[in-house]
């Protein structure tokens, strides 16, 4: 089977794509995203699992929360992790059963928390004791009850970058799990929840089971203390993690090393387990398509000038993470150089003093691994258009998500009427200063 990005007479694929078709169909930078490397990653995750029996895998919508990608997934039998109700919207959209969704996040507004009720969603994993109370108040009101999971906090450094590290006890995220057994105990009595298990996520791209194995069985003592104490624990939602190889020769956990430390430590817990895996679906499902604007000299290596910034893909300035830039039409030559966007700061910065394929003016190249976090995080910082998404399957592609132009963003704004009658009275300051 072909690879999803390969290199076929002297041209980057994806699939059976050269990416210079969709470069002239949508322009540049836009996401390319192989359905069957989705497809590949999501059926790789689920092996590694299979010595679990019972468990639910719920996508990260914040990692991809394209339509087409969900519904992907979907068939994959995915349900979702969401953080908000505008991913919640998404995944219904994609035909994603309600009850498959599980609602995390530490700011969950009550809005969100009725328009979930609602929605009849799967599962709510509480952040703090008052949104359980919050929560069973207002299922209680509807004669429901929310079935939920307390999130512990179990201070463990995910050995990741801080930014996205969650399980630490100076992080916003859990009850630190030391308080679990009271608030477990207080919540619980309350006639709006369905209490009935503990979730934990400790931080993203981890390239080290240890930190999740030794977070894992805090949970599993946490578990037995729970029952020992009369509580009912029926689901363990463990949250996501797996990271990727961003850089070529990077060595890191497989779904099935995963899958078997997993199994070590819970098979004796007796209970449903969730997993919400973001990164390790999608990320190396997407490019980023870009053209060189310009090769520019620099004090010590050229700057080479590429039309995505970071608007586009803000890993880079966000963790100084590292995307693989390789040529769409690589020649064999290599030169060192700095990758660099048009936006208008340092931190628009790709890559410094790198090793890459030599390109010049008007060359594709992409940006790999950037199929998770990449076009969801993007912005329109310069007013720069929002980048567009582009689906592959086979020999075929789609535009899954529009190019959002500036003039769109014009659309959107409104001058209030105080400032056009103020306009009215003052002269443009350019005409007054040429008079
Ligand atoms: N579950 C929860 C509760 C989470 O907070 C996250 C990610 C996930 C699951 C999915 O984690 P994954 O399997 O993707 O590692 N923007 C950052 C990543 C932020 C991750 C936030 N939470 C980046 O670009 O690296």
């Amino acid at each position: 089977m072909p690879l999803p990005f390969e290199c076929r007479d002297g041209v980057l694929y994806v699939e059976d794509v050269a990416l210079p078709a969709i470069a002239a169909a949508v322009g540049t930078p836009a996401y390319v995203y192989s359905s069957a490397a989705l497809r590949n990653a999501a059926r790789a995750f689920r092996a590694g699992l299979a010595p679990i029996r019972r468990k639910h895998l719920a996508f990260a919508v914040k990692a991809n929360p394209n339509l087409a990608v969900l519904k992907l997934l979907a068939a994959e039998g995915y349900g979702a992790d969401i953080v908000s109700a505008g991913e919640m919207l998404h995944a219904l959209a994609a035909g994603m059963p309600a009850s498959s969704i599980i609602f995390s996040g530490v700011g969950k507004s009550r809005r969100e928390l009725s328009t979930a009720l609602d929605a009849g969603i799967g599962q709510f994993n509480l952040e703090l004791e008052e949104e359980g109370v919050v929560l069973a108040a207002m299922a209680a009101a509807r004669g429901q009850r929310a079935p939920a999971v307390l999130r512990v906090n179990p201070d463990i450094d995910a050995g990741t970058h801080a930014k996205i590290s969650t399980g630490r006890k100076q992080n916003k995220f859990g009850v630190a799990i030391d308080d679990a057994l009271g608030i477990y105990a207080r919540l619980s009595k309350l006639e709006g929840l369905a209490l009935r298990g503990i979730a934990i996520h400790i931080g993203s791209q981890l390239s080290d089971l240890g930190p999740l194995e030794i977070a894992y069985a805090r949970v599993g003592r946490l578990v037995s203390d729970l029952r020992a104490a009369g509580h009912t624990i029926t689901h363990v939602d463990l949250g996501g993690g797996l990271g990727l190889s961003y850089r070529p020769g990077d060595v890191m956990p497989s779904p099935a090393a995963y899958g078997a430390m997993v199994w070590r430590v819970t098979r004796d817990w007796n209970v449903a387990l969730m997993f919400e895996p973001g990164r390790f679906i999608a990320g190396d499902a997407g490019v980023l398509l870009t053209e060189v604007l310009w090769v520019k000299p620099g004090a010590v290596d050229p700057y080479v000038i590429v039309d995505a910034a970071m608007n586009d893909l803000a890993r880079p300035a966000l963790y100084d993470a590292f995307h693989d830039f390789v040529a769409v039409r690589p020649t064999g030559a290599r030169m060192t150089a700095n990758i660099a966007g048009p936006v208008c700061e340092s931190g628009d910065t790709f890559a410094m003093g790198r090793d890459i394929d030599a390109v010049s003016a008007g060359d594709l190249a992409v940006f790999r691994t950037a199929g998770a976090y990449g076009a969801t995080m993007a912005s329109t910082y310069n007013c720069r258009a929002l980048v567009p998404e582009v689906l592959v399957d086979g020999d075929r592609f789609a535009v899954v998500a529009d190019r959002i132009a500036p003039e769109a963003m014009l659309a959107a704004q409104h001058i209030p009427a105080w400032i056009t009658d103020e306009d009215r009275t003052s002269e443009p300051v350019l005409a007054r200063k040429a008079a």
